[in-house]
């Protein structure tokens, strides 16, 4: 329970946003696990398909050394609030972002609080 009232004071910080209140870290790492994985690596320094989501939040866009981003995530200057990677992964393939990450995005905005939420725990 602490440690809820903890990720929710993080995450309230980053982003006003009320889904990002309602994460569920736990329920988030499965998410992960079943859907970014095939992807992204959790850990420091773990490129695969994408880059290392390791303390991706509050960071910048395409901030991990050795990673080749598209132009338009270099050009992506928005830092990855708790507000900005529920935009992004729920649309990953907008506009704003460009198209490297073939992945159609989660539409669930429960799933995507959880999901930011365990990104939040990667410190
Ligand atoms: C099919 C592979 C694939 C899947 C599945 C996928 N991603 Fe990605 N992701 C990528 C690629 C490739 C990039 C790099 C995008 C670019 O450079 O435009 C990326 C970039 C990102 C970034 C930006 C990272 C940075 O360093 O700026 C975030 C955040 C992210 N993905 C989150 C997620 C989350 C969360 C999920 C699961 C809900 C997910 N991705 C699922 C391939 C994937």
């Amino acid at each position: 329970m602490l440690r809820r009232i903890a990720l929710a004071a993080v995450l309230a910080g980053l982003a006003p946003s009320a889904h990002a209140l309602d994460g569920d870290s736990v329920a988030g790492k499965s998410i992960f696990q079943r859907i970014c994985h095939n992807c992204h690596s959790a850990e420091i320094g773990v490129n695969k398909v994408g880059p290392s989501l390791w303390n991706v939040v509050g960071r910048q866009p395409a901030a991990v050394p050795d990673y080749a981003y598209s132009e338009s995530m270099k050009r992506n200057n928005a830092p990855w609030t708790a507000a900005a990677l529920d935009a992004y992964i729920a649309d990953p393939r907008g506009d704003v972002h460009g198209v490297k990450m073939h992945f159609k995005g989660l539409a669930d905005a429960k799933e995507r609080a959880d999901v930011v939420a365990y990104l939040s725990t990667l410190k």
